[in-house]
């Protein structure tokens, strides 16, 4: 039974983009994986604290040497990351923010950057333990940053992630952008925008697990 781990960051709820992909690839990917299981985690509906000095601390004692408080700091942190372990596929819904990841997805990541979790430097190299899993990011920008354009160098949403997820192994990671949402505010039609996108968002999830 495959299972979908599906994450949405925007603050936005009814108007946001991202969300708006990302719950149209849940429901084609219900509908191509019947038995399939979907694990929700709402970026925005979860409370994420900074990770503090006493947190950072937890994270290098050995697992059997944390006390019961150390062990306090570390449940969210442990939930998140079995919630990756336990998929085998996700759906990751990712509004730009100034140039970047929104703060709540930034603080999710601390939180599941994890040595000897999610990664390892067991042979001095690192080593991404997140293995065999795969990605689909989706992301909705205000501007234009596609490749050969004067932004393009201003995205510090792809490259990040796809740098990030990299490390944590998952290196199959498909990215599509819904790029140009501002003109949403200035009278473009929103089903005609978003109409191409959806299209390339049920395709992914239908192939994306080989079931097309
Ligand atoms: C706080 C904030 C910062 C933003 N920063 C950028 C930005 O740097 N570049 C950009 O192109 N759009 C920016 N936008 C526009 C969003 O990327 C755009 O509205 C996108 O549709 C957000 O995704 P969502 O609709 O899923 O929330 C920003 C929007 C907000 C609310």
């Amino acid at each position: 039974m495959p299972t979908l781990l599906h994450i949405d960051s925007s603050p936005l709820y009814g108007g946001s983009v991202s969300r708006e992909l990302t719950a149209a690839f849940v429901t084609q990917w219900k509908a191509t994986h019947p038995d399939g299981k979907v694990i929700e985690r709402d970026l925005n509906a979860t409370t994420i604290l900074p990770i503090s000095a006493e947190w950072v601390g937890a994270v290098y004692t050995p697992a059997d040497a944390r006390s019961a408080e150390q062990n306090k700091l570390l449940e969210l942190s442990d939930a998140l990351v079995a919630e990756l372990e336990q998929a085998d596929e996700y759906v990751i819904g990712v509004p730009m923010h100034n140039f970047g990841v929104p703060s709540a997805l930034k603080l999710w990541v601390d939180q599941i950057s994890r040595v000897g979790k999610t990664f390892s430097y067991a042979d001095g190299a690192p080593k991404g333990l997140l293995v065999g899993k795969k990605a689909t990011f989706l992301i909705a920008t205000g501007g234009i940053y596609d490749a050969q354009t004067q932004m393009a160098s201003y995205n510090f949403v792809e490259p990040y992630l796809r740098s990030l997820f990299g490390f944590l192994g998952v290196t199959d990671a498909t990215f599509l952008t819904a790029g140009g949402t501002m003109a949403l505010n200035h009278g473009q039609d929103r089903a005609a925008f978003l109409a191409p996108h959806l299209q390339a968002v049920q395709t992914q999830a239908k192939t994306i697990g080989g079931q097309a």
